[in-house]
């Protein structure tokens, strides 16, 4: 549809950024902090550890009030579940209690909204070693450290999201350091049981949240890519719908209807891979309700019909894979790509967050998109970052189409913040608004710069999305 007539973004538009715990705090072993899988995992070679990170937990003072001064409406952050509870049950850690409370009185400090994320791909190490995600308890142990958080920060935090990316949990575990599943029999079953325990802690912790903050709104994060037919071949098209089903669709149809996807389960079906599910639970899911759809955007995928012949690949949370007999990914021929191969798609984003509405009908915010770059410190103390305007202002001009065809949107929360240590690649691709001054390995002095991109946004949000 060619528009004539825009609409004007809601006045009260989450205008923010996002950042990770285990991603930008450093601190990762110290102040009573128990290991997560990210502390335990082996990084990938030639990146760094993740003592240090952007070290916002010493610096969050003056992130916060960048974040202010470039009017952030809300910050999207997460709380690392394993500083809270060091060995994820049992006794809590004060400091770590202390710390997010810091942290949530400095964002309402500066007029800023916390958006909180409860778990961002940091399990506590001491559960994984028990099992994880694949125990039954996992359930009550979540649902219990959100009952901790709603305790602790519930007269302060109105917007809470469960889990980040459980859809990229399930499927590049391995790539994103979540969990192994090296030498498991039949992976799919484990990695499907593990995801309905966490589907089902979800649901519960949706509950607890309006039954102790009635105020309060929640809703899941999962990364959504709206899947295109590589062509107008019959074949593609149910290629399409194969890892829509499997990537997008099984998560949101469960959180909001709680019912699983037909199409997911015939594929775990054939593959000997149902989860065990105890009475009860489907009554669970179904009760729950999420106030909104929080969804991280990058970009689309696109497949083709793939014959039942050759070995699974594995692709991260935004390049290609392949499963014999159900889809293999395509190199869109129309699309430009970032320095680190993801493919760039601003009409895409406002194709998902049409196809989202359409089945889903609640408000939506983005957690995130973003673009990650070398960006370079000129001798000036400057970072002229134009392609991350850019590719931000594409993405922004498409909310405002999709909020004038009637797609109800809350806020915007690109990634990321502050430059931070992304999933498997390193410091050095950066996607901040502010930089830091830190090289893979060379500590610098972690000074804070503003970026091109930061000025840029400032006005954006002053001008609610009309100054682009
Ligand atoms: C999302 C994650 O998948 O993408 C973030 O929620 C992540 O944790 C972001 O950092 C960007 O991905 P990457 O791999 O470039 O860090």
């Amino acid at each position: 549809m060619i528009i004539k007539k825009m609409k004007k973004l809601p006045e009260d538009f989450l205008w923010g950024a996002s950042t990770s715990a285990y991603q930008v705090e450093g601190a990762n072993l110290t102040n009573g902090k128990g290991p997560s899988v990210q502390d335990v995992k082996k990084v990938p070679e030639g990146t760094s550890e993740l003592d240090v990170c952007a070290d916002f937990y010493h610096r969050y003072k003056e992130d916060i009030a960048l974040m202010g001064e470039m009017g952030f409406k809300t910050f999207r952050f997460s709380i690392a579940w394993s500083r809270i509870l060091p060995e994820g049950v049992g006794a809590v850690n004060k400091e770590g209690i202390d710390f997010y409370s810091d942290v949530i009185d400095e964002c309402l400090k500066n007029n800023i909204e916390p958006l909180v994320t409860m778990f961002h791909f940091d399990l506590p190490a001491a559960l994984e070693k028990k099992g994880g995600w694949s125990r039954r308890e996992s359930v009550d142990e979540f649902v219990e450290f959100a009952k901790i958080l709603y305790e602790n920060y519930g007269d302060r935090v109105k917007y809470w999201l469960t889990i980040n990316e459980q859809n990229m949990l399930t499927l590049v575990g391995d790539v994103i350091g979540t969990g192994s599943t090296e030498g498991v029999e039949n992976k799919y079953k484990k990695l499907y049981q593990d995801n309905h325990h966490m589907l089902l802690a979800q649901a519960k912790a949706m509950k607890l949240c309006h039954e102790m903050l009635p105020d309060a709104k929640i809703g899941p994060a999962p990364n959504i890519s709206l899947v295109y037919p590589a062509s107008c071949k019959p074949e593609d098209m149910l290629a399409a719908q194969n890892f829509n089903a499997i990537r997008n669709w099984l998560y949101l149809d469960m959180a909001v209807w709680g019912r699983y996807n037909n199409l997911v389960w015939t594929y775990l079906e054939e593959r000997d891979a149902l989860p065990d599910i105890l009475p009860g639970d489907m009554d669970i899911m179904k009760a729950a309700k999420p106030d909104f759809i929080g969804f991280n955007y990058y970009n689309t995928a696109t497949v083709q019909w793939a014959d039942a012949s050759g070995d699974v690949k594995l692709g991260d949370q935004q390049s290609g894979a392949k499963e014999p007999g159900v889809y293999q990914s395509f190199a869109n021929p129309n699309l430009l790509r970032t320095e680190f191969g993801w493919e760039i798609d601003p009409m895409g984003f406002r194709a998902t967050m049409r196809e989202m509405y359409s089945r889903y009908h609640l408000p939506m915010i983005v957690t995130e998109n973003g673009l990650g770059a070398y960006d370079k410190l000129t001798e000036d103390g400057k970072i002229h970052d134009e392609y991350r305007i850019e590719y931000l202002r594409k993405h922004i001009e498409q909310i405002k189409l999709a909020v004038s065809e009637g797609v109800e949107m809350m806020g915007y929360c690109p990634w990321s913040a502050i430059d931070l240590v992304s999933t498997h690649e390193g410091v050095v691709k950066r996607y901040g608004f502010i930089y830091v001054n830190r090289d893979e390995f060379d500590l610098k002095d972690l000074a804070r710069y503003r970026k091109d991109s930061f000025f840029w946004y400032k006005k954006v949000i002053e001008s609610n999305g009309e100054e682009l």
